[in-house]
């Protein structure tokens, strides 16, 4: 079997098992997903050799399935008068039987305040025949998004409807003194070369200052609208990170470039993760018609770390692939980890109530089905060391809730997170080394988390509360680094 990232690293116990990580260096954001020639292209937010962060690449990971990806270098770097500052967020498009990424050229004056003045937000485009090589131009400047933006306009997503290219940005409305408001930018084009815009779409009241990453698609015929609002204000059960990631169920009617106006967004607006870890993701239909999204699993806000990850000279990773479902009933997107994954699980035992278990690999994949009406818990520890606990209860107002708290050592920082929960009915781990998803309700709530044994561990035991599950262990799929 070919090396993994983690046989390659066998020193370093947080390298990861089955998600994608940096081979060193700073992580974040999902880029330019899709599916070419027979191939799934996978690229990332990167800064090589810097776990702290640095000037932004794209790393490229490349596969014939999502178990198994290649890391292929970094196709995208800032090497031009437009980018030089970061090869910034955006995404793909098969046309032509070529691969066009869209991305932002970030130029940044520090003598400034880089809000209203001083930071360019350049429209770019990078064009390749084999999915591999590619040739950059920029496509538009600040001079050609509406005067009501600042200058942070980035992050473009570009789909096709008909034969028309359509494109939408994130941005901050001037809203001076003191009321900046998140906002979209719809764009369309003829040849995906020439754009126009179209129209800003945003609410009446701030809903956050900031949206970054936009994402637009349907699901079953349904419009959704995700994006990363930073800015709203942190309540009981949702909303508890410093910036947010979810998604807008649209009106039926929503035409693209037409609707000003987003009416109700704290009720339409429903994140994707309530865990500690987790924001700017990102979707794209594959060949077979899935929805498969990827998000960074990670966030910049400095009041939890990663120091054991970053002392090992890497940080961050992404979320697994999740495949969306909508809720026909209440208009919910579910995601759940992608079919393929099962291809990893092996050592397959069942778990009753009240017993523990041992997870010799420090990973594992822990299904509960048909949970009953009163609490579960499931909690994992190294040794004598309490990493987290993840249980199903009673929430204080009516209802069921999910709750996850995390070990003091284990959660250098992260503490605790609710949120409610639908229906109760099922709960899914998926444990890789330092990193947990959490999956509730078929995916209609999901927490992602990172969690730091202690370095010496050689293995997890689980303890179940309330409920049996089946329990697996996970092998590291083989992303392997070129030569
Ligand atoms: C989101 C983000 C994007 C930007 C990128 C830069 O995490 O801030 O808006 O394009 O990261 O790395």
């Amino acid at each position: 079997m070919e090396p993994s990232v983690r046989t390659l690293f066998p020193d370093d116990p947080c390298r990861l098992a089955f998600h994608l990580m940096p081979p060193d260096g700073w992580m974040n954001d999902p880029n330019g997903l899709c599916y070419f020639n027979g191939e799934y292209h996978i690229f990332f937010q990167y800064s090589p050799g810097c776990p702290e962060g640095g000037n932004k690449w794209w790393g490229h990971y490349a596969g014939p399935d999502l178990t198994h990806l290649r890391y292929v270098g970094t196709p995208l770097s800032p090497d031009r008068p437009y980018d030089r500052d970061g090869v910034f967020s955006g995404s793909a498009i098969v046309s032509g039987g070529r691969l066009l990424l869209y991305f932002t050229g970030n130029v940044t004056d520090p003598a400034t305040d880089r809000i209203y003045t001083g930071r360019e937000g350049n429209t770019c485009l990078a064009v390749s025949d084999d999915g591999y090589h590619f040739t950059k131009e920029c496509l538009m400047t600040n001079a050609d998004y509406p005067a009501a933006c600042t200058c942070h306009v980035r992050d473009p997503k570009v789909w096709k409807e008909g034969g028309t290219f359509r494109m939408v940005q994130g941005t901050r409305l001037d809203g001076r003194p003191g009321s900046d408001r998140g906002a979209i930018l719809f764009f369309r084009s003829e040849d995906g070369r020439k754009w126009v815009n179209e129209a800003t779409l945003t609410t009446e009241k701030p809903f956050g200052y900031m949206w970054e990453c936009p994402d637009f698609f349907r699901l079953d015929g349904h419009p959704y609208l995700a994006c990363s609002p930073q800015g709203l204000p942190e309540e009981a059960y949702r909303w508890q990170n410093e910036s947010q990631a979810g998604y807008f169920a649209l009106p039926e009617d929503f035409v693209p470039g037409h609707t000003p106006l987003l009416d109700r967004p704290e009720e339409r607006f429903r994140e994707w993760d309530f865990g500690f870890d987790f924001y700017a993701p990102q979707t794209f239909e594959d060949a077979a018609g899935r929805r498969i999204l990827f998000g960074w699993a990670g966030v910049s806000y400095r009041g939890y770390d990663n120091a054991p990850t970053i002392r090992r000279g890497w940080q961050h990773a992404l979320t697994v692939p999740r495949v969306l479902h909508r809720q026909p009933d209440t208009g919910i997107l579910c995601q759940q980890p992608a079919a393929e994954l099962e291809s990893l699980r092996h050592n397959r035992r069942t778990v009753s109530d009240g017993q523990a278990f041992a997870l010799p690999e420090r990973t594992g994949d822990i299904v509960l089905e048909a949970l009953p009406d009163s609490p579960v818990t499931v909690s994992l520890a190294a040794e004598d060391c309490p990493l987290f606990t993840v249980s199903i209860g009673p929430c204080p107002e009516g209802g069921k809730m999910l709750e996850l708290t995390l070990g003091k050592e284990a959660g250098r920082g992260r503490t605790r997170r609710v949120a409610k929960l639908p229906a109760a009915q099922n709960l899914r781990l998926l444990l890789d080394t330092s990193l947990a998803e959490i999956y509730a309700d078929d995916g209609a709530v999901v927490m992602t988390t990172r969690f730091y044994a202690p370095e010496t561990a050689e293995g997890y035991t689980g303890y179940l509360h309330g409920a049996g599950a089946e329990v697996w262990d996970m092998a590291a799929h083989t992303v392997v680094f070129a030569e």
